[in-house]
């Protein structure tokens, strides 16, 4: 099939570059397994699981049944003040993977959604708890947490700030953990733990009292896989737990076994007390995303409005859709049933090899891994991010995706995949990497 710019131009696309993609396009028109197939018939291996979605692969014809079967039987339910039986499922599935107590699980739809929401889950708390003056939030300078205002405040990547006046106030950054010294260290980097002193420094400079919450990507994904330094996470827990501060762990990449268990909490041994997810939640197939709360947070916000009363003035439309919780519910049984999340685990090791293998090519400047996701960074050419959106183009025709942020690219294969697929997509990136 062949796309013409005129039949492209009424969709405006998402952080594309719309004249150029609408010059050559590049569509994806089939997905099964770790392949995509593209609109002239190419087959395409899946390095980045769609965009860190589809961990069990793609079509999976389990899921696909459900969601029909669900479309027939009821395909929408007013979520206020009514329901159905799929969320209320999908919640306690969701709740069984949780670290221990946080057991409380609010549905959104996507990664934005569950940030914001989790503003103001925080926001409801402190003040049902006599604590309204709590109304700064710390996050950190190269974090992506995704696009709505509270996301784009929270955020600290530039490109995604600079256009857009009037966001959130009282938003104070940390700074991000890329250090020279961990250049190609493999897991958790040995330094930096100091870092989070930055929390601390917040606390001396603001009040800790009038702190919120920190909100965390514990790997932080999207800016190119910043992996927390040793003793970096405990840190920041610590400095909450003494100023009363709640700690965020934005889980959108990092949930459903990218770091080789259900969350990565569990990976680093550290339990926040809010955990926003996505993605995963549905291996990619309906748009869905949730933020999961312990017990001391959903407690205290609901005993605290009058009986009968609605407790959180919040939520879609789209709240638990009947149709994503048939999704959610047949993806998270695949999870299990193929014991997915110990898959990735045990496939980490060689997939890390792999691609550290490719940090003797002199244009790869750095390489960070964990689990089953790594990045690496490409030398920059004539100006920043061109030369890596060349390449993600030029791979792409040479038969892989790989998703890419300015010239960083970041691997994250389904947990299905195979070593062999593992060597498919490292062979084709030394390829075209050597060429630069
Ligand atoms: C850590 C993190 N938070 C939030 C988001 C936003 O998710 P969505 O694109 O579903 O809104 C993303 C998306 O990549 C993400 O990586």
């Amino acid at each position: 099939m062949q796309y013409t710019a005129n039949t492209l131009e009424n969709h405006w696309m998402p952080f594309t570059a719309n004249r150029d993609f609408k010059a050559d396009p590049r569509l994806m028109v089939k997905g099964e397994g770790i392949y995509y197939w593209d609109h002239k018939g190419g087959k395409i291996i899946d390095g980045s699981s769609g965009l860190f979605c589809s961990a069990a692969g793609h079509c999976r014809p389990e899921i696909a049944d459900a969601v029909s079967a669900q479309l027939r039987e009821n395909d929408f339910t007013p979520p206020f003040q009514s329901g159905h039986p799929g969320s209320f499922e999908l919640a306690a599935k969701v709740s069984s993977l949780m670290p221990d107590g946080i057991n409380h699980v609010f549905f959104t739809n996507s990664g934005s959604e569950s940030i914001d929401t989790a503003l103001k889950i925080a926001m409801a708390y402190h003040r049902a708890r006599g604590e309204g003056q709590r109304t700064r939030f710390v996050s950190r300078e190269r974090a992506y947490h995704g696009v709505n205002i509270g996301g784009t405040s929270l955020g600290g990547m530039v490109k995604n700030r600079e256009t857009f006046s009037g966001l959130m106030p009282s938003i104070v950054h940390m700074r991000h953990t890329w250090l020279e010294k961990n250049r190609f260290a493999k897991g958790q980097p040995e330094h930096g733990a100091e870092l989070a002193e930055d929390l601390q420094r917040a606390v001396e400079t603001y009040g800790g009292s009038t702190i919120a919450a920190c909100f965390i990507e514990p790997i932080a994904g999207s800016t190119g896989v910043l992996v927390p330094p040793k003793g970096y996470l405990e840190r920041l827990r610590e400095i909450c737990d003494t100023h009363g501060i709640l700690l965020v762990f934005d889980e959108v990449i990092c949930g459903f076994g990218r770091t080789g268990k259900a969350f990565a909490a569990q990976s680093f041994g550290v339990t926040p007390d809010i955990i926003t997810m996505a993605k995963a939640l549905t291996n990619g197939a309906l748009p869905m995303g949730a933020v999961a709360v312990d017990d001391e947070i959903y407690d205290t916000v609901v005993n605290a409005a009058p009986e009968n009363a609605i407790e959180l003035f919040h939520g879609y439309t789209f709240s638990g859709h009947p149709t994503a919780c048939a999704a959610g519910l047949a993806a998270l049984e695949i999870y299990e049933k193929e014991n997915l999340f110990e898959r990735a685990a045990e496939l980490s090791p060689y997939f890390l090899d792999q691609v550290y293998s490719l940090q003797d090519l002199n244009a790869v400047t750095d390489i960070r891994g964990y689990g089953l996701i790594a990045g690496f960074d490409v030398a920059t050419g004539d100006a920043p991010g061109q030369r890596g959106t060349q390449l993600q183009k030029d791979l792409f025709w040479s038969g892989l995706h790989v998703k890419f942020t300015g010239d960083t690219g970041i691997i994250a294969p389904p947990f299905v995949a195979e070593k062999e697929h593992i060597d498919q997509i490292v062979g084709i990136l030394r390829e075209k990497l050597a060429e630069l």
